[in-house]
């Protein structure tokens, strides 16, 4: 089966560059990616290219060769659901805020109006590929609703989750470890699975692209991401313990994942994970087990965000006993907010709790991150709902140059690990912040000897 015509639900994060680079290596398919929120699709079609709703290294040269050629964004969701063989669902999965499950459980209910969407309009047999993160056996509720709609439409349900990581988001599709593709062992699963793996097969070598039953798929994704979530719980624990013994945290991570069965990637102790998935995808994993009743499974996971919970919160107490007990009315500067570097998202990020707990002291902060706009950085704030929109922009105030946001402040925090934090003058900083001269490295990102020679008082995390 050739597929030519693609439509994609949600114009995300995930669903905008997978589906840029799926149109730009096959030409002769045509996608629409469909959102119901008009902004964002009007973002994709901005002319001018720095607008894109997401801001991603390499992806606006990608929308430029394939946008309106075979690549197109717009709202009419069912229009585009009619035309296609084949449909990804790219829809946010957040963490249930209701009912039962709240605080855990995946919230599906967009999925779900997906599927429903999907069963409404088809007139012809269609493969349905669940590109959200699913819990495991999410294809069978989907399943179900697609094959009661009483039209005689026949439905193949793929998982095929996405590994991307942001920020990197077009070099980890255009060469990804591997792609994996979950289908049914039926004659018409394996041509639904053959289906999607020519897509792919355009450019990742065959070996990477794996197939395996549906459960497996959708269940590797979440562990993948409880993986990588716990490597960095690990290597964060051990660098409270580095600070009170005297060792250094990346002296650690080096001399650890020099060891080949533990590999050097994700060892880098920080202010602690942030990012819309890494939380969300573990409880997820921690409700699954504790609903089939494993209630060991369920805590030995579940301890991964209670170490991360445990390393935001010690970076603000280490600041507030450092600057003599007491922030009230000192001015904090963030340098970053963004959950990473070379992203403009700033889901769940470190900052974010740093901040809370720093106002509830009553600190004055002021933000600076090359990304991240002033509206959404009191769209977090505000979200917390811990005190009211006015006393957080009371608090809290955003500022589009370094230096300004330096000057006459107590002290220094780096929230996110920017590259360009580490080129600037810190001599100059120095010479305009009030002294003692502190900075708070939660990236460990700066040279310790240079500051520690310009007069800083250094302290970062791990060390
Ligand atoms: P997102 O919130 O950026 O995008 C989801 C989009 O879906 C939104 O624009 C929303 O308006 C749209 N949408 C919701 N319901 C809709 C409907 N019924 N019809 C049309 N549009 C609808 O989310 P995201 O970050 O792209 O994540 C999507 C999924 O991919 C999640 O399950 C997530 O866990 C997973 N994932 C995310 C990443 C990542 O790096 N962000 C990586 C891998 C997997
Ligand atoms: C993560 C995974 O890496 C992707 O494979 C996955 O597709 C994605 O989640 C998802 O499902 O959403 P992402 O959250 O975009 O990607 O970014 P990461 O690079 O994994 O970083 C997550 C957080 O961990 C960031 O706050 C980062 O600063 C932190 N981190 C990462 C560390 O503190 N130390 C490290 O060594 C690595």
């Amino acid at each position: 089966m050739k597929i030519k015509n693609i439509c994609c639900i949600g114009a995300g994060y995930v669903g905008g560059p997978t589906m840029s680079v799926l149109a730009q290596k096959n030409p002769d398919i045509k996608i629409t990616v469909v959102d119901i929120n008009q902004d964002r699709i009007n973002s994709w079609n901005d002319e001018n290219l720095n607008d894109l709703p997401i801001y991603e290294p390499g992806l606006k040269e990608i929308v430029n060769e394939a946008r309106d050629r075979n690549l197109f964004f717009h709202t009419d969701v069912e229009k585009a659901i009619d035309e296609a063989d084949m449909i990804f669902i790219s829809v946010n999965t957040p963490t249930k805020t209701y009912g039962k499950g709240k605080g855990m459980a995946a919230d599906l209910k967009y999925v779900e109006l997906c599927a429903r969407q999907i069963a409404k309009v088809a007139k012809s047999d269609k493969i349905v590929v669940e590109k959200s993160t699913l819990p495991v056996r999410t294809a069978q509720a989907i399943k179900n609703i697609l094959d009661n709609t009483g039209s005689g439409v026949k439905f193949q349900i793929l998982s095929n989750p996405e590994f991307l990581a942001e920020g990197t988001a077009i070099q980890d599709l255009l060469h990804p470890d591997r792609v994996l593709i979950g289908g049914e062992e039926s004659p018409e699963g394996k041509e639904a699975i053959d289906a999607l793996v020519e897509i792919y097969a355009t450019w990742i070598p065959k070996e990477k692209i794996l197939t395996t039953n549906v459960w497996s798929s959708e269940l590797s994704k979440l562990v993948a991401n409880a993986f990588l979530a716990q490597r960095v719980s690990s290597i964060n624990a051990i660098s409270e313990l580095c600070e009170v013994t005297g060792a250094d945290v990346n002296e650690v991570s080096r001399a650890i994942g020099m060891d080949s069965r533990i590999g050097p990637k994700f060892l880098k102790s920080s202010v602690g994970f942030g990012g819309s998935c890494f939380q969300k995808d573990i409880l997820n994993l921690v409700y699954i087990a504790k609903t089939y009743g494993l209630h060991e499974v369920a805590d030995y996971w579940e301890q991964v965000i209670i170490m991360n919970d445990h390393q935001k919160r010690r970076f603000a107490d280490n600041i507030v006993s450092t600057l003599y007990n007491t922030v009230s009315g000192k001015k904090i500067t963030f340098l970053g907010w963004a959950f990473k570097k070379d992203t403009n998202d700033t889901r769940e990020s470190a900052a974010i709790y740093v901040a809370d707990a720093l106002m509830n002291e009553q600190a004055e902060i002021t933000v600076y991150d090359p990304k991240v706009s002033e509206e959404r950085i009191y769209e977090d704030l505000d979200y917390l709902g811990t005190r009211s929109p006015e006393e957080n922009r009371k608090l809290l105030k955003v500022v589009k140059e370094p230096y300004e946001a330096c000057n006459e402040s107590h002290a220094i925090a780096i929230l996110t690990e920017w590259d360009e934090f580490k080129e600037y003058d810190w001599q100059k900083i120095y010479d305009s912040v009030i002294k003692p001269a502190f900075i708070f490295d939660g990236r460990k990102l700066l040279n310790p000897k240079e500051i520690k020679e310009i007069g800083f008082e250094y302290y970062a995390i791990g060390s």
